[in-house]
């Protein structure tokens, strides 16, 4: 499984890439602006620090536009995947792009019939929102489980990408449900590392360490 950091800030992506955690960055326009950077910049840099693909979304919502906002993101980076909304004429805009060797990442998908319409159109990802659906007390994880079966029965490359991830569960929950790529925001990448028992044995063999005079 890939995990992708969900963020636009360079110091949490530097110092993530540098754990050698992550495959590959996510951002919307929403992180963007909460970096108060200017997004090409921003892009740019994140570029910079993973060979991975780093999604930059379109702010357009018509065809026309969309695939011109997407081919000025690509030429920012050859590892930017352009990401576009689940509408029809995002659909129709991951078509072109898709054919013209960009890779797309189909956002803002909530059902596995919108995943099925993304995988058609050729899209690289599909980003199922997990949290969002979560919130409205619908099961997210199941929207996944249903992809992974229908992608599979009729072999689609479309990378199932676990969007919206709130909670270290949803992170195992997703790779049990076969997502590729989960993308995560930083704390709760971090969070993934930590267990009680980790640090109360780790304690303890430090405390008999000491005691025994051990040096290395
Ligand atoms: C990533 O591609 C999505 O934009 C992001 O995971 C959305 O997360 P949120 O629902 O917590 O805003």
């Amino acid at each position: 499984m890939k995990f992708f950091v969900d963020t636009a800030d360079t110091d949490e992506i530097k110092s993530l890439a540098e754990a050698g955690l992550i495959d590959g960055v996510t951002t919307n326009p929403s992180l963007i602006a909460k970096s108060g950077r200017n997004m090409s910049d921003v892009i740019a840099e994140i570029c910079d620090l993973t060979t991975g693909h780093v999604s930059a979304e379109v702010v357009a919502t018509d065809f026309e536009t969309m695939v011109s906002e997407g081919r000025k993101l690509q030429k920012i980076a050859s590892n930017v995947a352009v990401k576009l909304p689940l509408t029809m004429d995002g659909l129709k805009a991951c078509r072109t792009l898709s054919d013209a060797g960009t890779a797309v990442n189909v956002t803002l998908c909530f059902s596995a019939n919108q995943a099925l319409l993304a995988a058609k159109a050729g899209a690289a990802y599909i980003s199922p929102f997990i949290g969002r659906l979560d919130d409205m007390n619908i099961d997210g994880m199941e929207v996944i489980e249903e992809i992974r079966i229908i992608y599979d029965n009729y072999a689609f490359e479309t990378e199932i990408l676990a969007a919206s991830i709130r909670n270290a569960n949803h992170v195992k929950l997703s790779a049990l449900a076969g997502a590729d790529v989960a993308t995560v925001p930083p704390n709760v990448l971090r969070g993934l590392a930590n267990h009680p028992l980790t640090d109360k044995g780790l304690a303890a063999f430090l405390a008999d360490a000491e005691k025994a005079g051990i040096k290395i």
